[in-house]
């Protein structure tokens, strides 16, 4: 009896952690300098529970630490190689070479091809307007072609500018698809449809918030606001919610009101900007992840498990700032797979099953670059400065950020550590026309971390290094005379 008890109990505890788990896939982007070994991370993921992944390429290296690991893997086709696969043999190849060939017993789980990134994004000026949907259907008909049509499908990752709701009117019922596009989703959507594929969206309260000086700043959050929106009768009281339901709106204008949706991306920068810290990060996750994990919906889809990838797994000193600072401190881990703060993926509250670190992640040495206070040529500083943060990241010193508090020194160390850590501690790294020095001294404070950089080979092909290292070389001698 006592035994048959405690199996039952113990197959009910199986049964709620695996459903609890299965909820919240992470995006794994890989554009740090020193990125850590796909190895590391596929093992991080595994400590955490983490079952779905969503990359922003095929890399073989990660696909082959992937395989055998069970997790559900989101391969994607970046933007620029989407006029390629408006050719069928091109995307036949392509999927033969980056899902057939992993579709063995111990191979990779892949569920899902993304077929570009945002390639609608007002910013890209229309540039991949007439070649994403050709692509998306050629990738599909090479997958169900090879055998993979009922498990693999192909989707879209979008921003949520493929869609809104007139000013005049901006509630989420009003929902349609931008003017300028609307004849290729009504197409697009479609074809989902008909494959039995999902619509992906990638929603970001950060960025809405980040947009518009005048955006109620508790609507960006799940606590409620004192302005809800009220739309036929619905009270919103979070953007979330609302911009997720102009999407529903507009699918159902467009004929598929029950096509399925994926977030592609959700999540909340911890750097970077004003509003960009680990307090509002953590208050963000706080009041998303339970929803999620109560399956509890938005208005007009109530009660359904969205499927959902935090953005993102890892921060990537290495992207691009034109969105803005905050671009390079999206990772609920920091680079070297330290978790940024305590946090609950099953979304139990008070958080418990916390995340954990990555494993065997080796360091370099206990070594800073700081500003040699003995330094005279400080008309030089400027210009070296400058070229650190040029080729190193030095987000975290700007107006907002965790390092912006620094005095002037503070702040040439920062940079200067910055620099002679992505070049793996070099020591010609950290002469800056001897304006640097090398130190143990740690001089990070509470706010303001100075890292040891990852002991991981740089990202960055050797061609490309020796190109830095010239042109390190050309602007120290230019800048000397
Ligand atoms: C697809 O696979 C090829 C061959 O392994 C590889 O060179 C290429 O980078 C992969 N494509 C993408 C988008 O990752
Ligand atoms: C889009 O157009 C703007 C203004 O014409 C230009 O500054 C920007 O570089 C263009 N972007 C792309 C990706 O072509
Ligand atoms: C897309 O096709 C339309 C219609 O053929 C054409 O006017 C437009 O210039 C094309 N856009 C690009 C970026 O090639
Ligand atoms: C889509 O799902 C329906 C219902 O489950 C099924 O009959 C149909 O064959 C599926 N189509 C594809 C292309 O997977
Ligand atoms: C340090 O650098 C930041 C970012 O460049 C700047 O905003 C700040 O004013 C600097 N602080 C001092 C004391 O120079
Ligand atoms: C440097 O100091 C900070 C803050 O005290 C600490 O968190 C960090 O671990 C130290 N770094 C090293 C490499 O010891």
């Amino acid at each position: 009896m006592r035994l048959c008890g405690f199996l039952i109990c113990l197959s009910l505890i199986g049964l709620y952690f695996s459903v609890a788990e299965g909820v919240i896939g992470v995006n794994w982007g890989t554009m740090a300098i020193h990125p850590l070994p796909p190895k590391i991370v596929v093992q991080m993921l595994l400590d955490n529970g983490i079952k779905k992944v969503k990359l922003f390429d095929a890399d073989e290296n990660t696909m082959k630490a992937l395989a055998g690991s069970d997790i559900e893997v989101m391969v994607a086709i970046p933007n620029n190689m989407l006029a390629i696969m408006n050719d069928y043999d091109s995307a036949k190849q392509w999927v033969d070479r980056n899902v057939s060939r992993y579709m063995f017993e111990g191979g990779v789980n892949i569920k899902f091809v993304a077929v570009g990134n945002e390639p609608f994004l007002a910013a890209y000026n229309g540039s991949f307007i007439n070649t994403t949907f050709p692509a998306l259907q050629n990738i599909q008909n090479a997958i169900n072609e090879a055998g993979f049509g009922s498990t693999i499908k192909a989707t879209v990752p979008l921003n949520a500018d493929v869609y809104n709701s007139p000013a005049s009117n901006p509630v989420p019922s009003a929902g349609r698809f931008r003017a300028d596009i609307s004849d290729i989703m009504d197409q697009m959507v479609h074809f989902f449809k008909q494959n039995n594929a999902s619509f992906t969206v990638n929603i970001y309260p950060f960025l809405s918030l980040y947009a518009n000086k005048d955006f109620p700043f508790d609507y960006a959050f799940f606590e409620g606001t004192s302005k809800p929106v009220v739309d036929n009768g619905i009270q919103y009281t979070n953007v979330f919610d609302a911009n997720f339901d102009t999407l529903v709106s507009a699918l159902k204008a467009a004929g598929v009101p029950d096509l399925p949706i994926i977030i592609g991306e959700v999540g909340w920068p911890t750097d970077g900007d004003i509003n960009g810290n680990v307090g509002y990060a953590e208050r963000f996750y706080n009041g998303l992840l339970p929803r999620l994990a109560r399956k509890q919906g938005t208005p007009l889809r109530p009660n359904v498990d969205i499927d959902v990838y935090l953005f993102g797994l890892i921060d990537e000193d290495a992207k691009s700032i034109d969105p803005g600072n905050f671009e390079r401190h999206w990772g609920i881990f920091r680079y070297d797979g330290q978790p940024k703060f305590p946090m609950d993926l099953s979304g139990q509250q008070p958080p418990s099953n916390l995340l954990v670190a990555a494993k065997n992640v080796k360091y370099l040495p206990q070594k800073w670059c700081a500003f040699n206070p003995e330094a005279n040529n400080l008309d030089k500083l400027p210009d070296n400065i400058n070229f650190a943060c040029t080729f190193s990241d030095c987000t975290a010193l700007g107006y907002g950020s965790s390092c912006n508090g620094l005095d002037t020194n503070g702040n040439a160390s920062y940079a200067f550590n910055m620099y002679f850590q992505s070049q793996g501690q070099n020591e010609l790294s950290c002469g800056f026309q001897g304006l640097g020095m090398v130190t143990t001294q740690n001089q990070s404070t509470d706010k303001c971390s100075f890292i040891i950089q990852i002991d991981s080979p740089a990202s960055f092909p050797a061609s490309a290094r020796l190109f830095f290292v010239m042109l390190s070389f050309i602007l120290l001698v230019v800048l000397m005379f």
